[in-house]
């Protein structure tokens, strides 16, 4: 099974949930400006909430998928205090009939004064568990 990761982080939190995934899976964690190269049966996507949206660089990276190069997107993100960006992410990812698993992880980050500790030791343990049922 062939597994990519690819990841958008603004302030670090979300870039430490993909090394955490990276860690677990055995395959380099890289940024969404890293196009996919050829086909990957599971593409772990990273990404967060910046003003009640996902950034343009997710957009931009999604809309570079296609069913033909990807079998199925697993979503990890971070927020302060939105509940994840699953509902975002998995609608553009239909758009372009990629396949979305519904299985996702998210969990807080950092923001300022808040959550000032997430992601924390077990935030990075409960990924790389997330990662490894995933693959299971
Ligand atoms: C410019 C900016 C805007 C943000 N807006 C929101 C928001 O609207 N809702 C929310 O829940 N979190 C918001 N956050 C918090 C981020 O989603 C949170 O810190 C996230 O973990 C950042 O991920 P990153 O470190 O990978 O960039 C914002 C953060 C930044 C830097």
């Amino acid at each position: 099974m062939t597994t990519a990761i690819r990841y958008y982080t603004q302030t670090g939190n979300t870039k430490k949930l993909a090394d955490a995934i990276a860690e677990a899976t055995g395959v380099k964690a890289e940024d969404v400006s890293v196009p996919l190269n050829g086909y990957t049966d599971v593409l772990f996507l990273g990404s967060s909430v910046y003003a009640a949206g996902i950034d343009p660089k997710v957009r931009e990276f999604i809309s570079t998928l296609k069913p033909e190069n990807v079998g199925k997107v697993v979503c990890f993100s971070t927020a302060a205090l939105l509940p994840s960006t699953y509902r975002q992410v998995s609608g553009l990812l239909k758009k372009q009939g990629v396949a979305v698993s519904e299985k996702e992880f998210h969990c807080r980050g950092r923001f300022l004064q808040v959550h000032k500790d997430r992601p924390n030791a077990q935030d990075i343990e409960a990924v790389k568990q997330f990662a490894e049922e995933v693959l299971k």
